[in-house]
């Protein structure tokens, strides 16, 4: 376990983080009511698939101010022209943690946009940086919770793909809900793909597997098939961790189907 808040390795609902006002960071667990139960029986319209976490170090509110601005998006609804200056096929990762993947993506298909989301602000500040020594003039990054964005700022058939790589698993039965693949966020992907789009998830939890197979068997506009990985993901990060750790990494792509009249 680490205290560096850049390290996205823990279970959302077990996390211990630095505190202190000027002394070194000193762990502290936080307490269960950070990711509340839901009462027995009830679906709130939207429940959070992230915890937040730690205060900003003085190197993230850095990184975000220097690199931030020019890889932001305009205010408003989501005009990809805008965004990249040029029209394209564009990608949205979701989650994209320290953008690893999404710098490989950008700089492995120049002809592509892509736009990576995360909540988890020191490691999109990460992001800023390598992304700055990478190039890559095709990437955007947006800080928050990528579902308001869709509800609130995408129209339909805007993505060509989305990326959901090692999502927050949220092992506990009480935290299902929790679960990025979730029939809602289902509804909100088929919204915001193109005609033929496709969602990419990568896990190496065996049960978010099976629970991704699960949701999308019951969703009218996806098919679910297990997948060669992309050779262009770079393999450190949750992937490395789960190989090390003996488990299998589970592949898997979500077809969006035609709309059935
Ligand atoms: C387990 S980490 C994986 C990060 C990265 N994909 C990787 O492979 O290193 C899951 C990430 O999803 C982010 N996340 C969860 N729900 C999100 C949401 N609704 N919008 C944006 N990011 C979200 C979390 O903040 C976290 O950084």
């Amino acid at each position: 376990m680490t205290d560096d808040p850049t390290d996205l390795s823990r279970d959302p609902s077990d996390l211990t983080e630095p505190t202190g006002q000027n002394g070194p960071a000193r762990p502290v667990r936080r307490k269960e009511h950070q990711v509340p139960e839901l009462p027995a029986g009830v679906t709130p319209a939207r429940v959070r698939t992230f915890v937040r976490r730690g205060r900003l170090s003085s190197l993230t509110r850095d990184r975000v101010e220097r690199l931030g601005p020019a890889r932001s998006l305009p205010e408003g609804p989501f005009d990809a022209a805008a965004a990249f200056g040029r029209t394209a096929p564009v990608v949205l990762e979701i989650g994209c943690g320290h953008g690893h993947a999404a710098i490989a993506y950008a700089a492995a298909f120049p002809e592509h946009d892509i736009l990576a989301m995360d909540v988890h602000t020191p490691g999109l500040a990460r992001m800023l940086a390598d992304a700055d020594e990478a190039g890559v003039p095709n990437l955007r990054v947006e800080i928050g919770d990528a579902v308001l964005f869709l509800e609130d700022r995408v129209a339909d058939a805007t993505f060509e793909a989305v990326h959901l790589f090692f999502p927050d698993p949220w092992r506990k039965q009480k935290h299902t809900k929790r679960r990025f693949v979730s029939p809602g966020n289902l509804d909100l992907l088929a919204r915001v793909l193109k005609p033929g789009g496709h969602v990419l998830v990568a896990t190496d939890q065996d049960f978010y597997a099976e629970h991704v197979f699960a949701e999308v068997a019951a969703h009218p506009r996806f098919e679910a098939q297990r997948v060669e990985r992309p050779t262009w993901r770079p393999g450190d990060g949750f992937e490395a961790k789960g190989i090390a750790a003996g488990r299998t990494i589970n592949e898997l792509r979500l077809d969006l189907l035609p709309q059935r009249p």
